[in-house]
């Protein structure tokens, strides 16, 4: 395996945290001394917009600097991508015309790996340690591209009743992309939003922790209102507000996860 690892956050749940956690270890690994480089591949361009305040996510929009253009053109991702305001953390960014990718991809040669062919010269050249690719909430032939790229997916899963709901599908249609990139791996799945008083929390925990369905990060993330004040700025909240409790365990989140893909 490459010295670069890329890692898909996925769940075909929306709100279920893909999109904290990527910016969150991203940011925690890049404090850590890693170089990170991040994908935003959903159209609701969150991910941007944890790092950037709207006049610049659609300035990116507006200027070809995101990764639509890429896709569409087929070009270097290389070309696409930005420094971010935290050293060592870059990004490519999204725009909301990433909403017509499925239809653009339909005609290309070999559609499920372009968005692999795209990435391999910046993968081959080793400079990231991790790239982190923000999957949308589908599962259709655009995540297939985002998982065919990756060495590794975390499935970010919300700790609410309706949490679990979905994940069955998810798994198939995990097999169904291993038909075509075998090395596909799934790290993990990382316990979102969890409040340690509600019962809903230990039956997620308690369907969850023997493994069966999937490894589990021994790190939960916790519900923190730290998060919504950190997104309302554009910054990670480990970056944000690094002392609270969500950045505590986002970091430690981070930690585990350089651990697995270096072991
Ligand atoms: N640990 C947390 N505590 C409180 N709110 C959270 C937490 N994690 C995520 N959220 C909020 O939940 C919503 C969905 O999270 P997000 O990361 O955007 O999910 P997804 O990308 O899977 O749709 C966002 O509004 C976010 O601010
Ligand atoms: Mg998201």
């Amino acid at each position: 395996m490459s010295k670069t690892k890329v890692i898909a956050f996925a769940n075909n749940k929306g709100g279920s945290g893909k999109t904290t956690t990527a910016s969150n270890v991203g940011c925690a690994m890049a404090k850590l001394g890693k170089k990170v480089l991040l994908i935003d591949a959903d159209m609701q361009m969150n991910l941007t917009l944890s790092l950037f305040d709207e006049e610049r996510a659609l300035g990116f929009a507006e200027s070809g600097k995101n990764l639509y253009t890429a896709v569409k053109e087929e070009r270097e991702l290389s070309e696409f991508i930005v420094n971010t305001d935290y050293e060592g953390l870059d990004i490519v960014p999204s725009t909301p015309l990433m909403s017509s990718v499925e239809f653009d991809l339909f005609t290309k040669w070999q559609r499920e790996f372009i968005l692999k062919k795209i990435l391999a010269p910046t993968v081959a050249l080793g400079y990231y340690d991790f790239v982190l690719i923000d999957a949308p909430p589908t599962l259709g032939g655009w995540v297939m591209n985002v998982m065919c790229a990756s060495d590794f997916v975390i499935i970010p899963v919300e700790a609410s009743p309706w949490g679990l709901f979905g994940l069955a599908n998810m798994f198939d249609f995990i097999n169904q992309v291993k038909s075509i990139a075998p090395r596909l791996e799934v790290m993990g799945i990382a316990i979102t939003k969890a409040d340690e008083r509600k019962n809903y929390f230990k039956q997620t925990v308690e369907a969850l922790k023997d493994g069966d369905v999937a490894r589990l990060f021994g790190t939960y993330i916790r519900v923190d209102s730290a998060i919504e004040w950190s997104q309302d700025n554009s910054r990670p909240v480990v970056a944000y507000k690094k002392y609270s409790r969500s950045a505590i365990e986002y970091t430690k989140l981070a930690k585990e996860i350089i651990e697995y893909a270096d072991r």
